[in-house]
C-alpha cells in the first residue's frame, strides 16, 4: 500500500512523518522520531488525539455508534453468542468450532475454584469494605498462588494464566459479595454455565437448593458480553501500561481494577443508579439537568457521554432491552427509579446542551437499574463491570506482550515547575 505522509515545520526545519491506514477507522501519524528530529514533545492530556498502540481486537466507530469485536458488531454477538464465546473470540481472534468452544467451557469451568487459603483474605477486611476495595487486594494476591503461570515470555503460561484469570473472577467477585453480606461463600459448580453458576454463588445458601432462573441468567451472560472488551480505555490503558513493565498478569489485572473503580470510567454504574435515586422523583428532573448545565456546578450526569461515542453508545441501547426484560420476568411494574431514568434520557436528548455536546446514555445508564432487579447491591456494580472486563484486559494484555514493537510504556511532560536553584539552609529560610 503505498504509503502517504505527514510534514511539519518546526525550528525553521522540515520533516516527514509516515502515515499509516488501519483497516477501518482515523489514519496514524507515526511521530516516534518527533523528538529525535525537532527536540520537542506533543503535548495531549487525556490522549484524546493519540494511539498508544496497534490492535486488532476492538473497533469502535464513535459518530456510528458501532462496537466491533475482531469485527463481529456487538449487537449480533449478544444476541446470538454467549460470553465464553466472546471471550474466546477475544483471546483467539475467531469464533470457536463447537469442539473448540467445548474445550474452552471445559478448561475454564476446571479453573474457577480459588486457592482454599485466599478465603483467610477476606476475614482482614471490614464486612462494610467495598467490594471494589477487597477485588483490589484479592486479585492481586493471585500472582501469590499461581506462580506457574507468572512468566510472561512463555506463550502456555500467558494463555493458563488468561484462563485462570476469567474462571476465578466470578468466584472472587461472589466471595466479595457474600462476605459483605454475611453469608458463607459457595463453591463453583460444574455442571452450571458461566453466568448461572455466578448467580448460584451470589445467590445460594446452606439451608435450600438454589434454582438459577434462565431468564436472568441469559441477562445477566448479555450483561458481560456488553462489559468485555472496549479498545483503548483507562483500565486497559492502565493493563498495557503496566503490562509493558513486565510484570505479571495477576498484578496488571489488579491495576485494572484499581482504574476502573473512578466514577468517570466504571464506577459509573453505581454512581448512575445512586443519581437516578437521590433525584427520585420525575418533577425533580428538570432540578438535576440544569446543575448538569451549570460550569460553576461539578455536578454530571453519570452514565451520559462518552470520549468515543458522539452517538448512542450501541450497548446502552441493548442494556435498556435487557433491563426491560429482567423486569418483565422479576414482575417488577413500577420501578420508580426506571420511570426516573426513561424520563431523564428523554428530557436529555432533547435538550440544546446535551445536542450540541453530543452527550447520549451510555452503558453505565440502565445497567444499574438491571443489577440492582437481579438482587445486586450498588457496591457490587463496578465489581460485575470488572469481573466481565477482566477478558479485555487480559486480551489486550497478551496482544501487547506478543506485539514485538512494545517497550516500556514511558510518556514524557511539559515541565513548567521551578528552574535549578540552590539548596537555602533552614536558618536562612
Ligand atoms: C465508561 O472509555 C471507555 O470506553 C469507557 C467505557 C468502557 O467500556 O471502558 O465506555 C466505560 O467509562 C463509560 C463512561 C462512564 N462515565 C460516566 O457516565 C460519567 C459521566 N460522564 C462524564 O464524566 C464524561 O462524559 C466522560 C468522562 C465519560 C467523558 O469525558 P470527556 O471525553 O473527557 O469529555 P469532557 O469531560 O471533555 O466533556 C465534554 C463536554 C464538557 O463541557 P465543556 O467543558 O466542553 O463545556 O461535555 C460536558 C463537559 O462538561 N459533559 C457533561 C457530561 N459529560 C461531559 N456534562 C454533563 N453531564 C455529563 N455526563
Amino acid at each position: 500500500m503505498v504509503e502517504s505522509t505527514a510534514k511539519l515545520e518546526f525550528g525553521g526545519k522540515e520533516n516527514e512523518y509516515k502515515v499509516r491506514k488501519g483497516t477501518v477507522g482515523p489514519d496514524v501519524i507515526d511521530i516516534a522520531a518527533l523528538y529525535k528530529n525537532t527536540g520537542a514533545f506533543t503535548y495531549d492530556p487525556g490522549f484524546t488525539s493519540t494511539a498508544s498502540c496497534e490492535s486488532k481486537i476492538t473497533f469502535i466507530d464513535g459518530d456510528e455508534g458501532m462496537l466491533l469485536h475482531r469485527g463481529y458488531p456487538i449487537d449480533q454477538l449478544a444476541e446470538h453468542g454467549d460470553f465464553l464465546e466472546i471471550c474466546y473470540l477475544l483471546l483467539y481472534g475467531d469464533l470457536p468450532t463447537k469442539s473448540q468452544k467445548d474445550d474452552f467451557d471445559h478448561r475454564v469451568t476446571h479453573h474457577t475454584m480459588v486457592h482454599e487459603q485466599m478465603s483467610r483474605f477476606f476475614t482482614g477486611f471490614r464486612r462494610d469494605a467495598h467490594p471494589m476495595a477487597v477485588m483490589c487486594g484479592v486479585v492481586g494476591a493471585l500472582s501469590a498462588f499461581y506462580h506457574d503461570s507468572t512468566d510472561i515470555s512463555d506463550p502456555h503460561q500467558r494463555m493458563v494464566a488468561s484462563i485462570r484469570l476469567i474462571a476465578k473472577m466470578p468466584t472472587i467477585a461472589a466471595m466479595a459479595y457474600k462476605y459483605h453480606i454475611g453469608q458463607p461463600f459457595v463453591y463453583p459448580r460444574n455442571e452450571l454455565s458461566f453466568a448461572a453458576n455466578f448467580l448460584h454463588m451470589c445467590f445460594a445458601v446452606p439451608c435450600e437448593e438454589y434454582k438459577v432462573n434462565p431468564v436472568l441468567a441469559r441477562a445477566m451472560d448479555r450483561i458481560f458480553i456488553l462489559h468485555a472488551d472496549h479498545e483503548q480505555n483507562a483500565s486497559t490503558s492502565t493493563v498495557r501500561l503496566a503490562g509493558s513493565s513486565g510484570a505479571n498478569p495477576f498484578a496488571c489485572i489488579a491495576a485494572g481494577i484499581a482504574c476502573l473503580w473512578g466514577p468517570a470510567h466504571g464506577g459509573a454504574n453505581e454512581a448512575a443508579l445512586n443519581m437516578l435515586s437521590e433525584i427520585g422523583t420525575v418533577d425533580r428532573i428538570p432540578e438535576y439537568v440544569a446543575r448538569a448545565k451549570d460550569k460553576n456546578d461539578p455536578f454530571r450526569l453519570m452514565g451520559f457521554g462518552h470520549r468515543v461515542y458522539k452517538n448512542y453508545d450501541p450497548r446502552a441501547k441493548i442494556m435498556q432491552r435487557t433491563t426491560h426484560e429482567v423486569l418483565g420476568e422479576l414482575g417488577i411494574k413500577d420501578d420508580p427509579t426506571l420511570d426516573v431514568a426513561i424520563e431523564l434520557e428523554r428530557i436529555a436528548l432533547t435538550d440544546e446542551y446535551f445536542i450540541e455536546k453530543k452527550l447520549y446514555p451510555n452503558i453505565d445508564f440502565y445497567s444499574g437499574i438491571t443489577l440492582k432487579a437481579l438482587g445486586f447491591p450498588t457496591t457490587m456494580f463496578t465489581v460485575l463491570f470488572a469481573l466481565a472486563r477482566t477478558v479485555g484486559w487480559i486480551a489486550q494484555w497478551k496482544e501487547m506482550v506478543e506485539d514485538p514493537q512494545q517497550k516500556i510504556g514511558r510518556p514524557r511532560q511539559l515541565y513548567t515547575g521551578s528552574p535549578e536553584r540552590d539548596y537555602v539552609p533552614i536558618a536562612k529560610r
